[in-house]
């Protein structure tokens, strides 16, 4: 068997959660391969609404093994707050969630750190989610991170040396902090942590594979914010597109099946950063209104704007994406125009490339297409889309050259359309 990977195709919040839930029955094994707790990830069922940050969310569809990956970095504190808010809503977890001994940490000085980073960058500042994400990839990639395994052998002397070192680097910004406290609460959850099974996930996974069973890997963030091919240097600090799966899980990439790329029937950014079809206006007022676009776990308003297909068309190219996944399209149901930008007028020229540089000077150009006038959240099979959403969905698949296989028109896991479904 291969590994099937679902990643988002743009600015991160595309519903990646919600469609991972919805698939989970198809896998024995769902994990997670980059990214952290700068992830939140909304499942909504049978009238409950979970965020999910660090757990895989294949958590909630009983019986299948959830693994935390090695290319994820893990801050305890925070991974006590998500299990104990499931368990307090009877989800028990330890007997299904695993943890590979490779994860990195994320120590109480990372989220100091990233917080000194940002403000000394004034203006031009990243709008990083405060979790400690970059500072953690940086002492990873730089050999000075403590990993999940850490924890089980000489882990105090470890600790202090990154303590200390990171005190060093806080001396030089003008920064008030209270370790002490801090550093409570991570304790306890390192306590937290070892309630469950650190394992060596690179022979686990590879097992199941042999083993003919299924995984399916999660992606967080999106392609737009890949440290290699993001929007640089607005970003986040891993491999956040495909490739990221085989070193974020230590499968070889022949084993990677397929690629399941989701993306919003529009677009949206959180955090600072070039968005070429950003709306400032009432459209994107309205898009934030109607699809409630809000970080699920800061709320900060999240920037809204027209689909971008360069962009899209770019994280196709990019994952090797097999099957194209569209969330949110119940918010444009009421639109009498949606546009969708085909081109890109860089220095007076005009591309359907993705520029090396979009910060300044890219201008949208954009097709436009009728609204199809129907609500479509109570649809249960493609043969109920009105005439218009059809013609919606064959431009953007002539667009980006790969089959839209599911169409997703409400948050809840009941309100996901699979298309195709005899082919
Ligand atoms: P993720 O980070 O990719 O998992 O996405 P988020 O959970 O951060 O953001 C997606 C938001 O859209 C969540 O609030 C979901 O409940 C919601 N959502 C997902 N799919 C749909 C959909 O098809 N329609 C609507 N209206 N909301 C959706
Ligand atoms: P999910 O998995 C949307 C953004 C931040 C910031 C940049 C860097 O829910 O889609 P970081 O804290 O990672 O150093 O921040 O990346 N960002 C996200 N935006 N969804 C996310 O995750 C994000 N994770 C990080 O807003 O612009
Ligand atoms: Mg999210």
């Amino acid at each position: 068997m291969k590994v099937d990977v679902l990643l988002g195709l743009q600015w991160g919040d595309e519903g990646k959660g919600k469609v991972v839930d919805v698939l989970t029955p198809n896998y024995d094994m769902v994990t997670r391969f980059q990214g952290g707790p700068n992830a939140g990830h909304t499942l909504e069922f049978e009238g409950q609404k979970y965020v999910l940050r660090s757990i895989p969310s294949g958590i909630f569809q009983g019986g299948k093994i959830n693994v935390i990956g090695n290319g994820v970095v893990l801050d305890p504190a925070l991974f006590k707050q998500e299990v104990e808010a499931l368990e307090a809503s009877g989800h028990n977890l330890t007997e299904r969630l695993f943890i590979s001994k490779k994860a990195h940490l994320i120590l109480p000085t990372h989220r100091l750190l990233d917080a000194a980073y940002e403000s000394a960058k004034g203006s031009s500042k990243i709008g990083t989610t405060g979790k400690g994400i970059g500072p953690t990839y940086t002492d990873k990639i730089s050999r000075n991170g403590l990993r999940v395994g850490d924890i089980l052998c000489g882990f105090e002397k470890k600790y202090k040396a990154a303590i200390e070192r990171h005190k060093e680097i806080l001396s030089h910004y003008n920064m008030q902090y209270d370790l002490e406290a801090i550093e409570k609460d991570w304790f306890a959850g390192v306590e937290k942590l070892k309630q469950f099974q650190f394992i060596d996930s690179e022979f686990v996974v590879n097992d199941y594979l042999s083993n003919g069973k299924s995984v399916l890997a999660e992606g967080a963030q999106g392609t737009m914010l890949d440290i290699d091919f993001g929007s640089y240097p607005f970003v986040t600090s891993s491999n956040t597109i495909c490739a990221g799966a085989c070193t974020g899980l230590g499968v070889a990439p022949r084993n990677i099946g397929e690629v399941y790329g989701i993306f919003k029937a529009y677009c949206t950014r959180v955090g600072s950063g070039p968005f070429p079809t950003e709306l400032n206006d009432e459209f994107g007022d309205r898009l934030r209104n109607l699809g409630h676009e809000f970080g699920s776990v800061t709320g900060r308003p999240r920037r809204c704007g027209w689909v971008d297909l360069v962009a899209l068309k770019y994280a196709v190219m990019i994952n090797g994406v097999s099957q194209l996944i569209m969330m949110k399209s119940d918010v444009l149901d009421d639109f009498d125009t949606i546009k969708a930008c085909v081109a890109y007028k860089v220095n007076g020229e005009e591309t359907d490339e993705f520029p090396f540089d979009i910060t300044e000077g890219v201008e949208p150009i954009y097709k436009e297409l009728p609204g199809w006038k129907t609500n479509m959240t109570k649809m249960k099979s493609e043969s109920e889309f009105p005439e218009k959403f059809n013609d919606y969905l064959d431009f953007l698949e002539d667009y980006l050259e790969v089959p839209i296989k599911i169409v997703s028109v409400g948050p809840d896991r009941q309100q996901t359309i699979i298309r195709y479904v005899n082919q």
